[in-house]
């Protein structure tokens, strides 16, 4: 067999791979995890991460007999009625819990209190992307691309399930002990089969159509992509400013500037992940994520091997150090009545 026909084989491998990943999605989405521990399970240990709507505490499960390391993200009920979050708070769990892929944290513990609701997560001990990358400036064009092939591969998989993930940056990308990424934080993932238009993300990785208010699906995921690539390997994104209304003119206006060292290869790969015109963005086409895995940029990159782990990382996350930033530690208050029991009922 010619490699055309192998190329062809892996690819209607690939598809009778997702379907079946789809099935098994599909079967799981409405039969949630609920309530299997309790917070006294565990033994706090530090917080190790903190966002909008509350915390993120590495924990030990006390009972486990492999003393499991948890990443544990703690919501509090009233900040997320106040931002208007509820939904995309259940999806979160709805969605998280369904997932199954190599580059994807696993949700293994959920439960709710009378303040909090409470995300159990597969520990990921070798902090952020977004502190690494900072740590080294740039990622050459091999890093990049090794980083990149894994977020490719995690979209096609959520896309194929009609998950859109909308908030890809450096932050929500962390390290494994095996080098390779996982991702994080499925606060703004949702299952969308036409369009949506809810305003969400992060000012720098917004998608034009966002912006501009328009309908939008998966298209806003490899745009993000774009600037996730752009960021990792000139060592700052595509489109910054002070102001978040300055960051957003850049992104409507088209442009994009490349630095120097930028390979032709590269440069032609982001100026079809950041093409305004959703007609032409890579990922978005008719083909799908294959116009993204077959661009020349990645021409020495088997996917599959990449999917499988066999390719070598380009760097392993020392795990006996603590690879996440220290944060003010505040005890978490659980209140003695529940004052939201239906807004989170199917929590
Ligand atoms: N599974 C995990 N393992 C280790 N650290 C994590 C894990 N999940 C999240 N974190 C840390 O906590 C931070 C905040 O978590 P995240 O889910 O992104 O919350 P938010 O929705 O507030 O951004 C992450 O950026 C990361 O540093
Ligand atoms: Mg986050």
């Amino acid at each position: 067999m010619g490699p055309a026909n192998s190329v062809k084989r892996s690819q209607t491998e690939i598809q009778s791979f997702l379907e079946k990943e789809k099935e098994k999605f599909v079967a799981k989405l409405d039969s949630p995890l609920r309530q299997n521990a309790s917070l006294s399970d565990f033994e706090l240990v530090r917080t190790i991460g903190t966002g909008s709507f509350g915390r993120v505490i590495l924990v030990k499960h006390r009972t486990d007999s492999e003393n499991e390391r948890i990443a544990l993200k703690v919501l509090e009920k009233q900040v997320i009625i106040k931002m208007k979050q509820i939904d995309h708070t259940l999806a979160e769990k709805k969605i998280l819990q369904a997932l199954s892929s190599p580059f994807i944290v696993k949700l293994l513990y959920t439960f709710k209190d009378n303040s909090y609701l409470y995300l159990g997560l597969e520990f990921v001990p070798g902090g952020e992307l977004f502190a690494h990358l900072r740590a080294l400036g740039r990622y050459s064009e091999d890093m990049a691309r090794f980083y990149s092939a894994q977020i490719v591969l995690a979209f096609e998989y959520l896309h194929h399930l009609s998950v859109i993930y909308r908030d890809l940056k450096p932050e929500n990308l962390l390290f494994g002990s095996d080098g390779y990424l996982k991702i994080t934080d499925f606060g703004f993932a949702k299952r969308v089969k036409d369009r949506t238009y809810t305003l969400c993300g992060t000012p720098e990785y917004l998608a034009p159509e966002i912006i501009l208010s328009r309908g939008y699906n998966k298209g806003v995921d490899y745009w993000a992509l774009g600037v996730l690539l752009y960021e990792m390997t000139a060592g700052y994104p595509p489109f910054f400013a002070d102001q978040p209304i300055q960051i957003y003119e850049k992104i409507v206006s088209g442009r994009v500037r490349f630095p120097a060292q930028f390979t032709v290869d590269l440069k032609d790969l982001l100026k079809n992940l950041l093409q305004v015109d959703l007609t032409r963005r890579y990922g978005n086409l008719k083909s799908g994520v294959k116009d993204i895995k077959e661009h020349r940029w990645y021409k020495d990159v088997d996917f599959i091997a990449v999917y499988e782990k066999s390719v070598e990382a380009p760097f392993i996350p020392k795990t006996d150090k603590d690879n996440y930033d220290i944060y003010d530690e505040q005890p978490l208050q659980v209140g003695t009545v529940d004052r939201y029991p239906k807004e989170f009922m199917e929590f």
